[in-house]
């Protein structure tokens, strides 16, 4: 399997891969099937943070969660297993023939019951939404423009202490100023910056898969 951790090489991805809790063959299937769509299985997530995201959605005892940008439904997998019976997550897509996908495996996976899934532009969505804060866990992995408005409508709908995780803040390591090659790498470099320095939050940018930063709720 090609590493989705940038700054791994293909040895020291296995080595980790063989060291964590294994892929069972709801997991398997799903990547198999992902990679035969051919360069667009690139938009999965890492097997690796799919187990951490599992992982942390149990520390966190997390409920109540949303993802924004679920494709053939790896990171929703993730999530959902990692929520209590009763828990939700409310996943938004635009794409009905990649989400026919996810909704095979989550229901071979027994977790269908869990998630609610969204066709239509996650903006729209999110802000159909009720203010109430909700959620305690979102994930944001949709198209990179919209990060800054997803993080906007996704806040007064967040628990204090809730955590939003963003995917791709290092695309790569092309945010870094003169290593940009597009405009979303541009943007993406501004946004960073202002999630820095964003007093509403605490964040942490990781090097895990392609960048992942952390926002908890103060
Ligand atoms: C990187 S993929 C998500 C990968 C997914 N998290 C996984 O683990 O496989 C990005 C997804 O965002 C969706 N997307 C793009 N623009 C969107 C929008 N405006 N609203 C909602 N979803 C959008 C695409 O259809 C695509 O499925």
């Amino acid at each position: 399997m090609t590493p989705k951790s940038f700054l791994l090489d293909d040895d020291v991805h296995g080595y980790l891969l063989d060291h964590s809790d294994p892929l069972d063959a709801v997991q398997q299937g799903l990547i198999d099937e992902t990679e035969a769509l051919g360069g667009m299985s690139s938009m999965q997530i890492a097997p690796e943070q799919g187990t951490f995201m599992t992982m942390l959605t149990r520390l966190m005892g997390v409920s109540s969660a949303i993802e924004i940008g679920t494709f053939t439904g790896y990171s929703a997998l993730a999530i959902a297993r990692g929520l209590p019976p009763g828990g939700r997550l409310l996943c938004c897509d635009v794409s009905p023939e990649w989400t026919d996908i996810a909704k095979r495996y989550w229901d071979r996976a027994g977790i269908a019951d869990r998630i609610d899934l969204r066709l239509g532009p996650a903006l729209g969505t999110l802000q159909a939404l009720p203010l109430d804060p909700a959620y305690e866990l979102a994930f944001v992995d949709a198209d990179k423009t919209g990060y800054p408005a997803y993080v906007e409508e996704l806040y007064p709908r967040l628990r204090t202490n809730g955590l939003i995780v963003i995917d791709n803040t290092l695309r790569g390591g092309r945010v870094l100023p003169g290593r940009e090659q597009d405009d979303e790498d541009r943007m993406m470099g501004a946004f960073n910056h202002a999630l820095a320095v964003d007093q509403r939050f605490d964040t942490v940018l990781l090097p895990l898969a392609d960048g992942l930063t952390f926002l908890r709720k103060r």
